[in-house]
């Protein structure tokens, strides 16, 4: 969090920049912009620039949709198009981009960029994804679970595969709402140590927080399975290594999906690699709601522009 003038910018780089009770709130405002599809005018006047230098589908356009029906404009910067392609340093970047637009959506390799960006540029940041968090994701993720299952508090998730950024995130979001959550890797493939230990200084006494090396054990009897890609961007060097270490054990797979709860709910950020970490017949199967949870990164996304946007003086910038 910083001050810009009289106004407090606030940031979203993580979880940890929101309380318990502010994503619970976000999340009741997502579904009530699911529900009767408000179109606010929260960001009236304001542009804001996305600067993306990885690929992206959904949010990269669940933004652009989110800040659109805001009543904002929305400036896509791809890296490569920029100066800091030619060595300009971010930095520099951030304060000129500060200068001319009034909140920056980044997707980076490095968290660090994303701090880069939220000390210099005086606007509010929110991170798209980073090598470390994946916290939209997240949003969307809870409200899908609440949505699907009718409650957040005292249900167990189970997510299998790579302790990534995804998993980070999920971990933090999972604890500041009562959801047990096991994470199950292979050794040395396991979250960050940082955010269980955050994780683990914040949850409610009767939350569980298990990091396992056993697929099996996270998922028995779980009311949600989760998995993601065994290959994140930026790992693509690391491949046919993490592929050898992944598979089979900890791919989605009916037989393990069978140890969950007959009414467990299948979710997958995406984009899912079909016979990698998930198979062809679970994604598409009975339990899966990776559409409605792709859907919900669009009202998680309204709601908390909404959130950090009502919090700014209307005479900011
Ligand atoms: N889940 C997710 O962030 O998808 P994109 O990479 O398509 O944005
Ligand atoms: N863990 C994946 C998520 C993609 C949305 C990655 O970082 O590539």
């Amino acid at each position: 969090m910083s001050w810009k003038g009289e106004s407090m910018v606030r940031h979203f780089l993580s979880l940890m920049d929101i309380s318990p009770e502010e994503l619970k709130k976000i999340i009741c405002e997502a579904e009530k912009f699911k529900k009767s599809r408000v179109r606010s005018s929260i960001l009236n006047g304001r542009v804001l620039a996305a600067l993306f230098l990885k690929p992206s589908t959904r949010t990269r356009v669940s933004f652009e949709v989110a800040v659109r029906q805001l009543g904002g404009d929305f400036i896509f910067l791809r890296g490569d198009e920029l100066q800091t392609a030619r060595g300009e340093p971010l930095k520099d970047t951030a304060r000129v981009l500060g200068r001319y637009v009034d909140g920056i959506i980044a997707r980076v390799y490095s968290h660090r960029d994303l701090e880069t960006l939220a000390e210099y540029s005086g606007v509010p940041v929110i991170n798209a994804l980073s090598d470390m968090e994946h916290p939209c994701q997240a949003l969307a993720d809870m409200l899908t679970v609440k949505e699907k299952l009718g409650r957040l508090n005292g249900i167990t998730l189970a997510f299998v595969g790579d302790g990534n950024n995804v998993c980070n995130s999920l971990i933090l979001a999972c604890t500041m709402l009562g959801v047990n959550i096991r994470v199950a890797t292979p050794e040395g493939y396991e979250p960050a140590e940082e955010i269980v230990k955050a994780a683990l200084a914040m949850a409610p006494p009767e939350t569980e927080i298990q990091i396992l090396n056993s697929p099996e054990k996270a998922v028995e009897g779980a009311d949600v399975v989760y998995t993601d890609v065994f290959v994140s961007m930026g790992d693509e060097a690391e491949a046919n290594e993490r592929l050898s270490v992944f598979l089979p054990r900890f791919q989605v797979n009916r037989e393990l999906l069978n140890l969950a709860k007959p009414s467990a709910i299948l979710m997958h950020c995406l984009p899912a690699h079909r016979g990698e970490e998930i198979t062809e017949d679970t994604l598409e199967g009975e339990h899966s709601v990776v559409w409605d949870q792709a859907e919900n990164r669009l009202h998680a996304q309204k709601a908390l522009l909404n959130f950090l946007y009502s919090r700014q003086d209307s005479s900011f910038k």
